[in-house]
């Protein structure tokens, strides 16, 4: 069966943060970062609950890529009477508000369910419209990715004044995280006339915008666009599936503590290379869609890694691992483990070219 699971509400411009007035709760858990609490944003959030006379709790200590301990001290933050559940913040905030949803869930199935709320600050992770939640087990050096359509947000609010002050160098990385699930999506197993739309559009935005966004962080258009591409990319991707780039992705994050979106900028015109057999008149679309030399497959692959490269030269993103300081003696170590971990990625499912553990073994080695 094909299908496009579209659940989640979407509210955007500057008006759209008017929606928490609207909500039939009684007592929120807010979940977001220690930026978000210390530059105020949080206090958007709780003016808006305070007119509501929604009652709140703040839980600010999300850190980057966030733990299963940070999670659980979220689970601790919440009590019976939490009917409303915010996330602001990056893809690491909305994931743990997922994950603390996930896990009270499993613990008590019958109670219900809060409303979810999701309010990116980075664009991004798309988490505000999927099922996916990506935690971090520190112990074991992996990323867990959960996934579960009791995760997917109620509402989701795409307000691009959040995501002004974020810095060039998240700016690129988590830009380049929405290119990767657009292209992923849009050549994943479960691609259908849906989730390709959505990626197409994303695809356009980020080549348009994304680089404006980085070289002037004050332009709102470009951070509206960038913004929805994200969203966007996140409905394709949620409902066609991710590939191999960001299983390996996720093994290295977990290895070598490399944010995500770099991650994948690094990964992807690797990936795309070896999907080629399989999913190379894909690729040349994406070429010609972005008005790109495409007559033949070979051309129009070309192209598109030509363009994935600008884009990563522009935005001044390493290309490869030995740039970001990894020592190569702990790199080779690692690479076992970290094609294990990638083929057994729940985004390896979805990729149009199934992988070896030797052909992870071989692109995590190219990477180097
Ligand atoms: N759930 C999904 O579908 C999904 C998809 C992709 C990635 N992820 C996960 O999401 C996480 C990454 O999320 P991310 O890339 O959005 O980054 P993030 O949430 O980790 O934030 C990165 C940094 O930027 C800061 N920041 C965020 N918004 C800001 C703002 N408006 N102004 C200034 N600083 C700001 C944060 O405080 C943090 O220090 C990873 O754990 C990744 O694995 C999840
Ligand atoms: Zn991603």
């Amino acid at each position: 069966m094909t299908q496009f699971n579209g659940k989640t509400k979407i509210c955007y411009d500057e008006n759209a943060m008017e929606v928490l007035e609207t909500l039939p709760a009684k007592h929120a858990l807010l979940v977001t970062d220690p930026f978000m609490v210390k530059t105020g944003f949080s206090k958007r959030i709780v003016s808006h609950l305070e007119r509501a006379n929604i009652a709140y709790t703040i839980f600010g200590n999300v850190e980057p890529d966030p733990s299963l301990n940070t999670v659980k001290q979220g689970i601790l933050a919440m009590d019976d009477a939490t009917d409303l559940i915010i996330t602001l913040g990056g893809g690491s905030a909305i994931d743990t508000a997922k994950a603390i949803l996930y896990f009270t869930h499993k613990a008590a199935p019958g109670a219900k369910k809060p409303i979810l709320v999701a309010i990116p600050t980075t664009a991004g992770t798309g988490s505000e419209v999927t099922a996916f939640s990506v935690v971090s087990d520190t112990e074991k050096g992996i990323k867990l990715p959960l996934v579960d359509e009791l995760m997917i947000p109620d509402i989701a609010i795409l307000d691009a004044r959040f995501t002004r002050t974020v810095p060039a160098s998240v700016t690129a990385a988590t830009g380049m995280d929405v290119l990767t699930h657009a292209i992923e999506a849009y050549t994943a197993r479960k691609a259908n006339a849906f989730t390709d739309l959505y990626a197409e559009q994303a695809i356009k935005y980020v080549f348009k915008y994304l680089a404006r966004s980085y070289s002037c962080g004050d332009d709102m258009v470009a951070r509206e666009k960038m913004l929805l591409a994200s969203c966007m990319a996140g409905m394709a991707f949620n409902n066609a599936g991710l590939g191999i780039g960001h299983s390996i992705a996720h093994a290295l994050g977990g290895a070598f503590h490399i944010p995500h979106g770099k991650a994948n900028a690094l990964v992807l015109p690797h990936a795309i290379r070896f999907n080629t057999f399989d999913a190379g008149d894909k690729y040349r679309s994406i070429a010609a869609l972005l008005g790109l030399p495409s007559a033949t497959i070979d051309e129009g692959v070309s192209s598109l890694i030509h363009g994935i490269d600008w884009l990563n030269k522009q935005m001044e993103i390493p290309t490869r691992v030995k740039d970001l300081g990894v020592d190569p003696a702990e790199f080779s170590a690692a690479v076992p483990t970290m094609a294990a971990h990638a083929l057994e990625d729940p985004c390896t499912e979805g990729t149009p070219r199934q992988p070896s553990i030797s052909d992870l073994k071989t692109i995590l080695e190219q990477l180097y």
